[in-house]
């Protein structure tokens, strides 16, 4: 063991439990009494409740009640800080009156005591709606009717109107980003019990401790009371991050019916009231000197919000920093419109600024004349010029060439659909990616148990990425134990604290706190061995060594089991409150794709046949589920490419294809025959002392530019709109 496991591959601690159905999501909770709880959602985007008809419901078999505006549990409003750890995206709470702001909203909730009977009567409550004319179907409608609102997060330095002003080589250009929905496998679902003012809550989220927070503050109870459970979920990229109407919802009506209740969201309405990644319109204007040196830089952007939450789309995040130039202005502005709140989807920000930005540099490459891969390399930043801070690790240099290297970028033609193989046109395209680096405070305890075991806990949460199975690698090469001996319980607020597993941070942020406890329950092993009568009474404990899961000290070795045994004692514990990360490097993780697509005109086909990524994570932990994590934002990038876009009709801002059937994604056939993943492992030990920074979101930035590049090379079309449709193709 020891040393070893760190960058070793070991599979998923938790894999047996995930492929045989015993890893439990929030739906498989089936408490005794337990009520199921069904919505009735809005039929119109924009209006009033002018009455609800429940006759036919109520009477309907299993109802027990039916909740809506006039009949429904108090609530109030979260503060909704991320600081405090009570964030919501939508900040308005359900039922909260009888105003419709978005298709798909609670107008109703049926209760009864199955599902199938929740769901049937959920269809026979008859709404009628006073239906306002002015729906905002869309972020043009939107910017029409009412403009914009500042959005923050505005960065400016130098002179960028003068500088492109007087530029000789420059592009200006229009990059438009569709709504994307998250579809995580395992629904939305809350499951909520009541005990006098207890309340537990199996809920599909990202972060417990967040979701208690928020949850709390919404139904007015103090936080002790509340417990949030949540050891697996089946995905969520940033949907399950906070708290959505469905949850207090189910809460409150469970304290109401005095009995636990389960509601899952239906896969039509995960499109509407659970969050999507706002719709974006960007102006990017860049321009180069004669030498191919970026002069100036403009990207402003505006994005989707709702009218039921405060939701920006910071799609400028890299731009300030990941090229240097002296000339930077980026501006973020939102506007509302009659669509569910928007909220974060893996690399949000950062997924449609990179497709505008890196597909911005690609053409601006080839007005100087250049090579986009070494217009790339004489530009990239040295430093954070954005924060006036140097990088805590920046390998993109290296990061480009190993992987042009391994493309073949260089064997390219650059001249546009030159590169044939029989009917089909060859395009290579590049684009860089990146992402911030984050470590949050987290604690963590550990204990070393008289059984030979170990067992760690931490509120912080695995969200299919491989939580349970780093925290195990690092607890099995502090103590020589291996994995199997070792326990790791996460997602439960009865564990130590830690943050929601979000912004990639998890991590960075839990090795840190569960590797500091495991010492300290080191410690207070040798404190009990030195204070006891055995073979090690009487030493210092500084004179005791651990290692390999005993204790050493004058010539003598013992399993530390037999140490504990020895003393009657059950455990050795440690816990641990770590830090979060300073402010004295800009951390981010940076890399960069290769793309080839094949281009079929005859048969109007086109597909994505390989990709290369070379991406600079620091230290890699553990290899498979690293390189799992890239492949997969690769095929989600991939999917936001080609496929991914939810429509909405422009006369009522009714969802069009909110369902599998309509709304593509990626399926088997779609996959590259190729992905190859090169994970540069140099150490980031300004960031954690293992010198990991995270990997979930990095690998989505940049390849639906890299797919667009590709294209252009292939076609001769420079497709600014995503996605990146045959239609688009063929015009
Ligand atoms: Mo991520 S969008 O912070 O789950």
């Amino acid at each position: 063991m020891s040393e070893t496991m760190i960058g070793a591959g070991p599979k998923r601690v938790d894999g047996r439990l995930k492929v045989t159905g015993q890893a439990p999501y929030t739906s498989d909770n089936h408490l005794p009494n337990m009520a199921y709880a069904y919505g009735v959602f809005s039929t119109i985007a924009k209006g009033e409740i002018i009455n609800i008809d429940l006759n036919e419901a109520i009477n309907s078999p299993g109802v027990i009640d039916i909740f809506y505006h006039d009949h429904f549990p108090r609530l109030y409003r979260s503060p909704a800080s991320m600081a405090q750890r009570n964030r919501v995206d939508e900040t308005r709470t359900p039922f909260e009156d009888n105003k419709v702001y978005y298709a798909g909203q609670f107008v109703a909730l049926v209760v009864a005591n199955t599902f199938e009977q929740a769901r049937a009567a959920a269809y026979k409550v008859k709404v009628d709606y006073r239906r306002d004319s002015d729906t905002l179907a869309n972020l043009d409608q939107g910017v029409k009717a009412h403009g914009t609102q500042p959005g923050g997060n505005h960065h400016s330095r130098g002179d960028e109107a003068s500088a492109f002003e007087r530029a000789p080589v420059k592009i200006d250009a229009i990059y438009t980003t569709p709504v994307e929905t998250h579809n995580p496998m395992e629904m939305h679902a809350t499951v909520a019990s009541w005990e006098g003012d207890r309340l537990t809550m199996y809920e599909a989220t990202q972060g417990v401790v967040q979701h208690r927070g928020a949850i709390s503050k919404m139904l007015g109870i103090s936080p002790s009371n509340v417990e949030v459970r949540s050891p697996f979920i089946g995905s969520g990229f940033g949907a399950k991050l906070f708290a959505w109407p469905h949850s207090v919802a189910t809460a409150a009506v469970a304290r109401q019916v005095g009995r636990p209740v389960q509601m899952v969201v239906p896969r039509q309405q995960m499109f509407t009231t659970t969050g999507h990644r706002a719709e974006t319109r960007q102006h990017l204007r860049l321009s180069a000197d004669s030498n191919g040196k970026i002069t100036s830089m403009l990207h402003d952007s505006i994005s989707s919000n709702s009218y039921t939450g405060n939701y920006v789309e910071v799609c400028g995040r890299v731009t300030k920093s990941l090229y240097s130039c002296p000339n930077v202005t980026v501006d973020h502005a939102f506007t509302q419109i009659n669509r569910g709140t928007p909220t974060s989807m893996r690399a949000p920000g950062a997924a449609p600024g990179l497709f505008a930005l890196e597909s911005a540099i690609d053409e601006l490459a080839l007005a100087a004349g250049m090579d986009p891969v070494d217009f790339r390399l004489a530009n990239y930043a040295e430093r954070d010029e954005s924060m006036d801070l140097p990088f805590s690790g920046n390998h993109i240099v290296e990061a480009t060439q190993k992987g042009a290297e391994k493309f073949g970028w260089y064997q390219r033609n650059p001249a546009v659909g030159s590169m044939r193989d029989g009917n089909e046109i060859i395009g290579y395209g590049v684009a860089a990616c990146n992402w911030e680096a984050y470590k949050q405070p987290c604690d963590a305890r550990v204990s070393l148990r008289a059984d030979g075991t170990a067992f760690v806990s931490c509120a912080a949460q695995d969200i299919g990425t491989g939580t349970y199975t780093v925290i195990a690698q690092a607890v099995s090469e502090l103590t020589g134990l291996p994995l199997e001996s070792i326990t790791v319980k996460l997602g439960d607020t009865s564990y130590p604290d830690a943050p929601l597993a979000g912004g990639s941070w998890t991590t960075s942020t839990v090795l840190p706190a569960v590797a500091q406890a495991t010492r300290s329950a080191i410690d207070q092993l040798k404190s009990f061995a030195s204070g006891g009568e055995g073979d090690f009474g009487g030493l210092s404990a500084d004179d005791i060594t651990f290692e390999n899961a005993q204790l050493s000290a004058n010539g003598r070795r013992v399993p530390y089991a037999d140490v504990l045994a020895a003393q009657r004692l059950s455990s050795a514990d440690g816990e641990a409150s770590t830090e979060g990360m300073s402010d004295d490097f800009s951390f981010r993780s940076f890399g960069v794709h290769f793309v080839e697509v094949r281009w079929d005109p005859g048969i109007s086909r086109m597909r994505v046949s390989r990709v290369v990524s070379a991406i600079d994570v620091g230290r890699v932990i553990n290899s498979m589920t690293a390189a799992n994590q890239v492949e997969g934002a690769v095929v989600m990038g991939l999917g936001m490419a080609n496929f991914e876009a939810a429509e909405y009709d422009a006369r009522n801002a009714m969802p069009v294809n909110n369902n599998y059937a309509e709304y593509l994604v990626p399926v088997h056939a779609d996959q590259p025959p190729e992905v190859d993943v090169i994970l540069l492992d140099y150490p980031d030990y300004n960031l954690n002392e293992y010198g990991a920074r995270g990997l979930g979101e990095i690998g989505i930035t940049g390849m639906a530019a890299a797919v667009a590049n590709a294209v252009y090379h292939a076609t001769g079309k420079r497709i600014r709109d995503l996605p990146l449709t045959l239609e688009k193709l063929m015009a």
